[in-house]
């Protein structure tokens, strides 16, 4: 009997195997991706990055009923028999009595909606960049959570070290969550429209704070979350502690980039004449960018009085990079780094491609301010 079963049931096994190793591209086990290689299959949060693509494509077609849609009720990433949406990443909250350090600065201990309102109002003024980009936030704030729990997982781990090795497993463990935040970072394919490592590398460009052609905050977090992998499969709880932090520190250069690169490119968009749908689009991106920037300044112990000049500095109805710059250099200096390290706008890479835009005195950047 038995081997009349193996008999049947073996080759059903041999067709299933080779069914999925064509279909191998919908798993990102043992694949590798800018520089970080998956432990894990975690293709349901690189699926997201189809949800955004399809989004922007609604908003851009003027869809903005199709763009709340996909972000409510999902799309194309399943989790067992439910998709999964930006809806839940806007609206996460840890559970009752989890402590998760990155997720919580950046909620500021507001509640379950706060995100998620200023999506929908986004959306329901039909303001695309503003929807898009802070939806963007969304992941962001998934991804700090995966980190955070990644921790927790280790943290659990080494509480009861024998009976919980499961919690530092490459498939379900906290390797797993650092795959998630990975595929949250920067995606799996090339083709996705947008990620937040996408945003590191146009605001590297811009800003030229690129190396051997890469946005330095791309190869930081890359490195950081290879290390967090490994630090995940030790269970080195120091470890990921310590690189956590640099997680954090890099979504705060991020945002100071995020704002500098925004106003000037919202000053030159105004001065070069552009489409009104493009000053109001490098408009809403301070915003976007301030969403984040703001908890992680506090979460870093900048003096709440900077962080409130610094949102007056940005948000004036007319933007000026002359009048952010001062409010950006306080922040920058609070935090112990320096200018040279955010950067400084290229004009001839930010208005590339703006015809008629020759302006006779571009807004001033500055060496001396290194
Ligand atoms: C994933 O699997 C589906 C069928 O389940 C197939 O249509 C699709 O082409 C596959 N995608 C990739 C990227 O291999
Ligand atoms: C908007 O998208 C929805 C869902 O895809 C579709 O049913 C509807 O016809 C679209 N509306 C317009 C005006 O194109
Ligand atoms: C991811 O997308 C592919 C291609 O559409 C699909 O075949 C696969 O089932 C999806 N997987 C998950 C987990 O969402
Ligand atoms: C969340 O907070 C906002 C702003 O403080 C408030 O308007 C809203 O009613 C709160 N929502 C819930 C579900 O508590
Ligand atoms: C650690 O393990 C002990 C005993 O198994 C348990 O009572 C306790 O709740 C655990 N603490 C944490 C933080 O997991
Ligand atoms: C993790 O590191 C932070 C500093 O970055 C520290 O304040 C905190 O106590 C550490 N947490 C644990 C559990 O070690």
């Amino acid at each position: 009997m038995r081997s009349r079963v193996s008999f049947v049931v073996l080759p059903i096994f041999a067709a299933l195997f080779l069914w999925t190793t064509a279909q191998g591209q919908n798993t990102t086990l043992g694949t590798r991706f800018d520089g970080y290689s998956y432990a894990s299959n975690v293709i349901g949060y690189v699926n997201m990055t189809m949800d955004y693509c399809d989004i922007q494509a609604a908003i851009t077609a003027g869809n903005f009923s199709a763009a709340l849609g996909i972000y409510t009720t999902g799309k194309n990433s399943w989790n067992g028999l439910t998709r999964r949406t930006f809806y839940r990443f806007a609206s996460f909250t840890p559970g009752a009595g989890v402590v998760e350090p990155l997720h919580d600065a950046l909620a500021m201990g507001r509640n379950a909606s706060w995100l998620d309102s200023m999506i929908k109002d986004a959306i329901a003024k039909r303001n695309g960049p503003l929807a898009a980009g802070l939806i963007q936030v969304a992941v962001l704030k998934y991804f700090f959570h995966e980190v955070d729990e990644g921790f927790t997982n280790v943290a659990t781990y080494l509480n009861d070290t024998a009976n919980n090795g499961i919690l530092i497993s490459d498939a379900t463990g906290a390797p797993h969550n650092v795959d998630e935040a990975f595929a949250l970072w920067a995606g799996g394919s090339p083709s996705a429209c947008t990620t937040l490592s996408s945003w590191a590398a146009q605001l590297g460009a811009d800003l030229e704070t690129t190396f051997v052609g890469r946005s330095y905050i791309n190869s930081a977090m890359t490195l950081a979350l290879n290390e967090l992998q490994a630090a995940a499969r030790k269970g080195n709880a120091v470890s990921y502690n310590d690189t956590r932090a640099m997680v954090q520190r890099y979504i705060t250069l991020l945002g100071l980039q995020g704002v500098m690169r925004s106003v000037y490119r919202a000053e030159v968009a105004v001065a070069c004449k552009r489409p009104a749908a493009q000053i109001a689009e490098a408009q809403a991106f301070i915003a976007v960018h301030l969403t984040y920037l703001e908890p992680m300044l506090l979460a870093s112990n900048v003096r709440p009085a900077l962080v409130q000049d610094l949102n007056r500095a940005l948000t004036n109805s007319t933007p000026s990079y002359s009048r952010a710059l001062p409010a950006i250099r306080v922040v920058v200096s609070a935090l112990g780094r320096r200018m040279a390290e955010v950067g400084e706008p290229r004009f001839e890479v930010i208005t590339a491609g703006w015809t008629n835009c020759k302006l006779n005195s571009p807004p001033v950047v500055g060496r001396r301010l290194l």
